[in-house]
């Protein structure tokens, strides 16, 4: 594997090499000395047109806990600013020598081009490009899961709320195909991409009535800012077209206590932050402990070393002797 584009770049074998690698590596996120010297020397460049807080910050951990050399590219306050290209912005990774472009776009494609471009020659990663795909937030959604539940064949997966926006959730049905669960799309009509019927999934309108028969529930942010309102204004009143208010969202697709009790016990709460607070999801269901929201961030951390790891150790499965090299460098 030579980039990470798509979950749907992964056959089964390859989702669960990226699985289980990681899993490896999560050990060490419990560890007092988090790194490994398998990526020194190299450079990871983390190329963000988008703002992003924890997408980014997890890459970055996760390249350092492989001991690579970290270069952190903001579009704000950079040339972009001035109308830099993608091209000569590439150009000019390119020359610096980095092994791996991890990068965040606006625009759905945009890691694509670079990847197929020839500009560089280094690996890109996918860290989200528009509202089309986010694969390493698939992967480490299903490494939660798996963590939990085992195995995710015949595992009902309910992603909820903003799809049409949602990169997570292309990504999601993408990959949870591939590893045989069962996703239903949960939205109002409005908030469906049109074409989804030919997605792997199925579709419904109805949260209640899928709630008692769910293994995972995933909760999607609203995502205003993709909605054409004024700037700071609510949703709500000004996005006839999306739903009718805040509150009425809420009442027919927000996950609060009495849905979350529909859910059998041993369901969990997912989340990719940032969250609505009080619209798609209520605080006290995100902060209860059916939630996993705050492990999906530290194994977020575990997914991308693994990702990085094989795109740039040569492919080479993680073996165990991976984790004791760490334990002897402590003990030395
Ligand atoms: C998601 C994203 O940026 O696509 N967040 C993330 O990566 N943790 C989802 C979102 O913004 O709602």
């Amino acid at each position: 594997m030579k980039h990470l584009l798509s979950a749907g770049d992964l056959d089964r074998d390859e989702a669960l090499l990226v699985l289980d690698t990681a899993e490896k590596l999560r050990e060490l996120a419990d560890r007092p000395i988090k790194k490994l010297p398998t990526l020194r020397g190299r450079t990871v460049v983390n190329l963000f047109f988008e703002d992003s807080t924890r997408t980014r910050i997890s890459f970055e951990a996760a390249a350092k806990r492989l001991s690579a050399d970290v270069i952190n590219f903001s579009a704000k306050g950079s040339s972009v600013e001035k109308g830099e290209s993608l091209k000569d912005t590439a150009l000019t990774l390119e020359a610096m020598g980095a092994d791996a472009v991890v990068v965040r776009h606006w625009a759905s494609g945009a890691p694509h081009r670079l990847a197929s471009s020839g500009w560089i020659r280094s690996s890109v990663v996918n860290a989200g490009d528009g509202t089309h795909e986010h694969p390493t937030q698939a992967l480490l959604d299903a490494f939660t899961m798996r963590r939990h539940l085992g195995a995710l064949d015949g595992r009902r997966v309910a992603i909820v709320g903003d799809v049409l926006h949602s990169r997570v959730a292309r990504s999601n049905v993408l990959l949870l195909a591939t590893l045989g669960a069962d996703v239903t799309l949960v939205a109002p009509p409005t908030l469906l991409p049109v074409g989804v019927e030919s997605w792997a999934c199925a579709t419904s309108y109805d949260l209640d009535s899928l709630l008692p028969k769910t293994d995972v529930v995933m909760m999607l942010r609203v995502q205003r800012e993709r909605m054409p309102h004024p700037p700071g204004s609510d949703p709500g009143p000004r996005s006839p077209a999306f739903f009718p208010n805040a509150r009425e969202y809420s009442r027919r697709y927000g996950l609060d206590a009495a849905r979350m009790a529909a859910l059998p016990e041993h369901a969990l709460v997912m989340h990719p932050g940032p969250m609505n607070r009080g619209m798609e999801i209520s605080a006290d269901v995100a902060d209860s402990s059916r939630s996993v929201i705050v492990e999906q961030v530290t194994n977020g951390v575990a997914v991308r070393m693994a990702v990085l790891y094989l795109l740039l150790a040569g492919g080479v499965p993680a073996t165990d002797e991976t984790v004791p090299e760490q334990r002897r460098r402590e003990q030395a």
